[in-house]
């Protein structure tokens, strides 16, 4: 560790490592996946590095009720939660509550309906279980000999942390990234005023909040503007509470090009291409998902069916591989849209029938990550159409390592679009035909343009890679004056 670096704590729901127990009553780890948690492990062969993380299985609350895990630079305290507050947390207010309003997923004319069962999530469900979250990271901080320790939180599930670590350890330099999209205010007026306005202050005890692209950040400044007793100052991205100056930061997340390149060239990967180019006629339509009603799933089948109405050359010569990773299926809203997705293959794979192999979608519902990479090696057109999401990183992912100079039609509420639109087809996630009319225009674009813009993506995504995403964010944390007690 460089003498001038304060000791670094990294804060989320879902940690680094899950464990089991094995028949000896030992314990061994399993990585997460995520591109989070690739980026931040690789950071402990740097410097010592504190993990504070939910205690998501049984095996994990064994761990944790051991103490705190090590292996070498990684220090990690599970955090263990009583069964029913962590369920209203998880399964009621961050999903689909918070989640849904940060993607704007309400329809609002029927729901939701904030009641009694949203209080007791909120009061009884994410506070306490927030809370326990701070008392972890003031107890490893008090652990640490530096009581000025950078402390980066991750996500929704977490955004009364700030406010909890600050008021235990007021020389913290605190940052709270966000992954998910920032929505505009009058979106927030879902929540009773005590709810919206509490997460917003809470996120202005921190010294950076970092969000994934410039539209973010001018949101939360608006959502301090209208919401909190903060006062903003538009030009310089900051907001003054509390006699504190806090700035707010867009910071794109993205990947590591070197490791996708190690894992297109993996055996587990290769042995899962044989059944993706199976699938595959003349051309493939390929999308990556998480089962989530904000990545706009059903929109894609149904822009897909019209493009295939409305040009029937293409009839049996091109496949939809949709492959969707199951998400949190214990909450309804999650479990009908898989099968509102489900009706939606079967509608147009009865429509199209021929006899012959033709299917013209292959729905792949699994959680199967080498298969994925597989796929990114053969589609001809990525479809990315989600209504809202943070960044979507499939969209930088796949370019990477495809091998037929792929299309990316990319939504222009995907977080992505910001740096990535040049070489991508942009379109209204909303808009069906002009979905259909891309991928027509995907299908039959000339080679040397293909080739360019896929070049375009790589170049992007190789400049700004995931160690400059982190690399920027500590700099300016280090960059910040210990805060005065
Ligand atoms: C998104 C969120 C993450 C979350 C992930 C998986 O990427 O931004 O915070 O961990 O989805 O969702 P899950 O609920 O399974 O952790």
């Amino acid at each position: 560790m460089r003498m001038e670096e304060p000791p670094l704590l990294i804060v989320s729901n879902r940690g680094p490592m899950r464990f089991e127990t094995l028949a000896d009553g030992s314990h061994t780890a399993k990585r997460g996946g995520g591109g989070l948690v690739t980026a931040l492990s690789a950071l402990t062969t740097q410097r010592p590095l504190t993990w504070v993380a939910s205690a998501l299985s049984d095996d994990d609350a064994e761990v944790a009720a051991e103490g705190v895990y090590e292996d070498g630079n990684l220090r990690l305290s599970l955090v263990a939660h009583d069964r029913e507050e962590y369920d209203r947390y998880y399964n009621v207010f961050a999903n689909p509550t918070l989640w849904f309003i940060h993607h704007y997923l309400w329809g609002l004319a029927m729901e939701p309906d904030v009641d009694r069962n949203i209080r007791l999530a909120w009061d009884a469900g994410y506070l306490p279980v927030n809370e326990r979250f701070a008392e972890a990271v003031a107890a490893e901080i008090e652990e640490s000999a530096d009581d000025s320790p950078v402390v980066m939180v991750h996500d929704y599930q977490l955004f009364m942390v700030p406010r909890g670590v600050r008021e235990r350890a007021p020389r913290a330099r605190i940052q709270h990234f966000t992954h998910i999209p920032w929505p505009m205010p009058d979106y927030w007026r879902i929540l009773p005023d005590d709810i919206r306005r509490a997460i917003h202050e809470s996120l202005l005890n921190c010294d950076i909040v970092g969000l994934h692209t410039d539209r973010y950040v001018r949101a939360f400044l608006h959502c301090c503007n209208e919401l909190t007793d903060g006062e903003v100052d538009f030009a310089t991205r900051t907001v003054r509470f509390q006699g504190r100056d806090v700035q707010v930061r867009a910071y794109p997340i993205s990947v590591d090009p070197a490791e996708f390149e190690r894992l297109a060239a993996s055996d587990e990967v290769r042995e899962e291409e044989a059944s993706v180019v199976l699938a595959r006629p003349e051309k493939m339509i390929l999308r990556v998902d998480r089962t989530d009603p904000s990545k706009n799933v059903v929109r894609g089948l149904r822009a897909y069916d019209l493009f295939l109405s409305q040009h029937p050359e293409w009839r049996g010569r091109v496949t939809m591989l949709a492959l969707l990773d199951p998400s949190r299926p214990e909450i309804p809203e999650y479990a009908e849209y898989v099968g509102a997705i489900q009706r939606a293959v079967r509608e147009v794979n009865d429509r199209w029938y021929m006899t012959g192999m033709w299917t013209p979608v292959d729905m792949r519902i699994s959680d199967n990550f080498p298969q994925a990479v597989a796929a990114y090696k053969h589609y001809d057109v990525l479809l990315v159409n989600a209504i809202f999401d943070g960044m979507n990183l499939v969209a930088k992912e796949a370019p990477l390592v495809n091998q037929r100079d792929g299309v990316l039609i990319l939504s222009e509420n995907a977080g992505s679009h910001q740096e990535l639109s040049p070489w991508a087809l942009c379109v209204n996630p909303f808009d069906i035909q002009a979905q259909a009319d891309a991928i027509y225009q995907a299908l039959t674009m000339h080679a040397t343009e293909r080739h360019e813009r896929i070049e375009g993506l790589r170049a992007q995504v190789r400049e700004h890679d995931i160690s400059r995403w982190i690399d920027t964010q500590l700099e300016d944390l280090a960059a910040l004056r210990p805060v005065k007690a």
